[in-house]
């Protein structure tokens, strides 16, 4: 076992969302992702408790099978570290949640243990952890949460940081249903299974689309993006990942301003994303009003180590919108 330091140390990752070709991903088609401005903190001490404290909630509990496996390959004893974990990013809603737990989680214990953190390394590890959460994960949110930013990717083979000619302004809102990603990506490959050559030909549909708004985005053209992302929405609807709530969401967006809207991550629940160019604040109140939580989000950079015992966020109790 490796002996830790008898500090404090931290490290933020942020959420993220899949801009374009979630589930097509994992049948070995491109998506793009990014990096958005909520995060997840993790503070790791070394007093000699095995206890965890949560302060955002049960969701954002540190799992203990998540925790052993983290400390596990990082050569630690689970038993001499506190780990606590703090965020502004909602959970279980497909904004990565689990992948930024992942990547802070392992980041802050390599810190912790004296240990080198190449961003290569923290990806490794974090999708070893995102297995325990997800089963079959592509390995796309351990990667953008890992390196930030706006990527392109494709399982098993690259990997590319996407330059953006204009900013890209979102809005995400909160669906209310309870979701699980396994469940519906697991839904979607028994279907897949049993009809490959129903699926095949929208999972290269929605390749093609993912390419022109890498296009679009490189041009700083929103316009075309909004419509390639309501374009993906459509198509995730014929994959069965989409629900009732999610269409509502996503056509008040269209009638609110928003120039594309279309669900984000593994669907069946969860969050949309909506690209508004126009008042985003008029777009956050329309969702409210209507009863859905929502806020504005930025594309950001990669998460940081803090500096010894300073926390990214005040403790927070709450991971409301
Ligand atoms: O729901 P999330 O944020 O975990 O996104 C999952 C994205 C999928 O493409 C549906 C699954 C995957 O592993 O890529």
């Amino acid at each position: 076992m490796v002996a830790g330091n008898s500090g404090v140390v931290c490290s933020a990752a942020p959420g993220k969302v899949i801009l374009l070709g979630e589930h097509a991903v994992v049948y070995g088609r491109t998506a793009l992702a990014a990096s958005i401005d909520r995060y997840v903190e993790v503070v790791v001490t070394g007093v000699g408790r095995a206890s965890q404290h949560n302060t955002v909630g049960a969701r954002h509990a540190v799992p203990l099978l998540a925790l052993e496996r983290a400390a596990e390959l990082t050569g630690l004893d689970p038993a001499s570290i506190t780990v606590t974990v703090a965020a502004d990013l909602p959970a279980g809603v497909g904004l990565g949640s689990s992948a930024a737990l992942s990547v802070a989680l392992i980041r802050a214990l390599a810190k912790f243990a004296g240990q080198p953190r190449s961003d290569a390394l923290v990806c490794a590890r974090a999708f070893e952890i995102e297995k325990i959460f997800h089963g079959f994960p592509s390995g796309i949110d351990n990667t953008v949460v890992t390196y930030g930013g706006l990527i392109a990717f494709r399982r098993e083979d690259f990997v590319k940081p996407l330059a953006t000619a204009r900013p890209v302004p979102l809005v995400i809102a909160l669906g209310r249903a309870p979701r699980e990603t396994q469940k519906a990506v697991r839904g979607l490959r028994d279907r897949w299974e049993r009809s490959p050559a129903l699926y095949e030909p929208l999972f290269d549909e929605i390749d093609r689309l993912v390419n022109e708004a890498a296009r679009a985005i490189a041009a700083g053209d929103l316009p075309t993006l909004g419509v390639l992302m309501n374009a993906n929405h459509r198509l995730l609807q014929r994959l069965a990942v989409s629900t009732g709530e999610l269409d509502e969401m996503v056509a008040l967006a269209r009638d609110s301003g928003a120039s594309g809207a279309k669900l984000t991550g593994g669907g069946g629940g969860g969050a949309v994303i909506c690209l508004c160019d126009a008042d985003r604040e008029r777009l956050v109140q329309s969702f409210t009003r209507a009863g859905w939580r929502a806020f504005a989000a930025d594309i950001a950079q990669r998460g940081i180590d803090g500096a010894d015992g300073a926390g990214r966020f005040e403790q927070h109790n709450s991971a409301s919108a």
